[in-house]
């Protein structure tokens, strides 16, 4: 969602700005701007209603200013307009802001500035804060932020910038994520590091409810009730080039193919062989202490509740003990009850996501404990969980999630094993699960070797404007993702559904014109399976299996078979001909893959 960048120190800012922007457009956006300043002059403004690129084209020649703000906006409040892009001005000009989150009192802000008689040139709660800011007392900037933070309810990560304090910006969060780069003698402000790793190395967290003052000299970092509060640099472990594109057309596409490598390496040192289970320190849990747990709850959203549900199967198999996957977004809603014995679990790839972080805290408040799997490092979830597990996928630039759900499949099986090997899985058992996380990176090769193939299927799929994706039990999961990743890329209606439910109501809208695309793993229950395709045959409805060698099928379905591995990690791979599907489906398609309309690849506002 919304992005932030900020610059102060030697260099021109604009063009740092656009590179920077250039770099958050991955996280979903409908309009971009930004504004400069020099001691001397009035703050320039460019915004434009479209792409980073059209961003740049805009700039004038003569742009000159080596401190400013800039900002990729998802539309919350009011449309995608020129006037409702980021920055947002004061009734003087002198003030500009950009902001991530929703204020919850905006409407009323809104009103009473109204009522003094502030005329509001666009839809948007940002607006609200820069004229707030600049009616505000104080005899300093930093004085003016907080008196106007103090009348905001709601979530924010904001930059400032004023023409009466030209050498400095003032950054705050609170429940949007944003983070400082320290350069030599320059300073950045971002909504994530991915923006600033081609500057520095140097990274500051802020927590919510923090504020700083940053200048060329460094920054300064207090509450919001003014007090002090120091913080130092830590040194990130990111590479700039993780960041590109490659030889791949697409950033979906190289995250699809980056997965046996980014898997190998997330196992190293995670697979104990002397004792058959996994070692995955970051849990700061003792055996005894696992072992007190008598139940497993899962949350996250979208995707990653699909995978939690994967990972629910595998904890319940491996370690016998309940457990279940909620979407984080509904969770939070419901008053839950949380238990001191259940072990709660936060999946999310950015680490940012707001139902989640959310539900997160709702459970600590209760005085549950919660372990993270995540995959941004130092992200929100991560630090505000009790523990974890770091799915060390590398950055993942496309809206539509792949290698990172992957990982998210492989931390929940190290997890289960681990859960398992404290309880009663037997050695024997956690080996066999070891030699399948070991095979998984190899067999993850042998499916992509085959993606002409699945190209091919899904060409003739995204003639369809309709389908079901099918899977039983462990398949469901499987199945639901991958009627996520087809709608999202490809604008595909897709709907998943359980195949033991289809005679229920659905199958009424088998015909030949709707095609299903059915989970059938070589399990032990592939005959129930098999029942399913003969229930949709006997009604013309064709047929596509992702299925495992030597699983005979009527000669009319087209089969992609995968390498079958242990049944509770099969559907770990049973996922990646879904993902190569919905990529070629919407190739075919011709439509905008890295970034689908509406989407937001950081969903964090609630
Ligand atoms: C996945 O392709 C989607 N973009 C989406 O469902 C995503 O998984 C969801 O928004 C959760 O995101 P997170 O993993 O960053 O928390």
């Amino acid at each position: 969602m919304c992005g932030i960048v900020a610059y102060v120190g030697g260099q021109q800012a604009a063009p740092l700005l656009v590179e920077g922007l250039g770099r958050l457009e991955y996280r979903g956006y409908d309009s971009t701007g930004l504004a400069v300043l020099t001691p001397s002059a009035a703050p320039k403004v460019v915004r434009t209603v479209g792409r980073v690129r059209d961003l740049k084209e805009a700039l004038p020649k003569r742009f000159a200013g080596t401190i400013g703000i800039g900002h990729t906006r998802w539309a919350t409040h009011g449309p995608a307009t020129y006037a409702n892009t980021h920055p947002h001005a004061s009734a003087s000009g002198r003030i500009l802001v950009v902001h991530n989150g929703i204020l919850d009192n905006a409407a009323a802000l809104r009103q009473r500035l109204a009522d003094d008689g502030v005329s509001l040139a666009s839809d948007t709660d940002t607006e609200a804060l820069a004229h707030l800011i600049e009616r505000a007392d104080g005899d300093t900037l930093e004085k003016k932020v907080l008196a106007a933070l103090h009348q905001v309810t709601g979530t924010y990560a904001i930059a400032v910038l004023s023409a009466d304090h030209p050498d400095r910006v003032i950054v705050a969060r609170n429940g949007s994520p944003l983070v400082l780069g320290v350069g030599q003698r320059e300073m950045f402000a971002a909504s994530d590091v991915g923006a600033l790793v081609r500057h520095t190395s140097q990274i500051v967290h802020l927590e919510d409810g923090e504020v700083a003052t940053v200048t060329a000299d460094g920054f300064l970092t207090f509450t919001l009730d003014a007090a002090t509060v120091s913080k130092s640099p830590e040194t990130i472990d990111l590479s700039p080039d993780e960041l590109e594109i490659g030889g791949h057309s697409h950033f979906m596409h190289k995250e699809i193919w980056e997965q046996p490598e980014t898997l190998e390496r997330m196992l190293i040192g995670r697979l104990d062989e002397r004792f058959a289970t996994a070692r995955l320190d970051g849990l700061r849990l003792e055996p005894r202490e696992l072992r007190a747990f008598t139940r497993v709850k899962i949350l996250g959203c979208g995707s990653a509740y699909y995978v939690g549900q994967v990972g629910a199967s595998m904890i319940e198999d491996l370690a016998r003990i309940p457990a279940d996957a909620e979407a984080a977004s509904e969770f939070r809603y419901r008053n839950p009850i949380v238990e001191p014995d259940t072990l709660y679990v936060a999946v999310s790839q950015s680490g940012e996501t707001a139902d989640t972080l959310f539900a997160v805290r709702e459970i600590q408040r209760k005085g549950g404990r919660v372990i993270g799997l995540i995959n941004v490092v130092g992200s929100s979830i991560a630090r505000a969980c009790d523990g974890g597990v770091y799915l060390h996928a590398g950055p993942e630039i496309a809206v539509a999630s792949t290698k990172a759900l992957t990982h998210m499949g492989v931390g929940f099986a190290l997890l289960a094993l681990m859960l398992g090997r404290v309880h009663d899985l037997s050695y024997a058992d956690g080996a066999r699960i070891l030699a399948g996380l070991r095979r998984l990176p190899g067999q993850i090769s042998e499916i992509l070797a085959e993606e002409q193939a699945y190209a091919l299927a899904a060409r003739r799929l995204a003639r369809a404007s309709s389908m079901f994706f099918l899977g039983r039990v462990r398949g469901y999961p499987v199945a639901r993702e991958g009627a996520q990743k087809l709608k999202e890329v490809s604008y595909l209606h897709a709907e998943a559904y359980q195949s033991s439910e289809l005679k229920h109501g659905p199958l009424a809208l088998i015909s030949e014109d709707l095609p299903s695309v059915a989970v059938i793993p070589d399990d032990d229950l592939l005959d129930r399976n098999l029942g399913t395709v003969h229930e949709i045959q006997a009604r013309r409805g064709p047929i596509l299996a992702v299925t495992h060698p030597g699983v005979e099928l009527p000669g009319s379905v087209e089969a992609l078979v995968v390498p079958k591995n242990e049944p509770e990690l099969d559907p770990i791979l049973l996922t990646i001909p879904l993902q190569l599907l919905a990529y070629h489906a919407a190739l075919a398609l011709g439509h905008d893959i890295d970034r689908p309309r509406n989407l937001a690849k950081s969903v964090t506002v609630e």
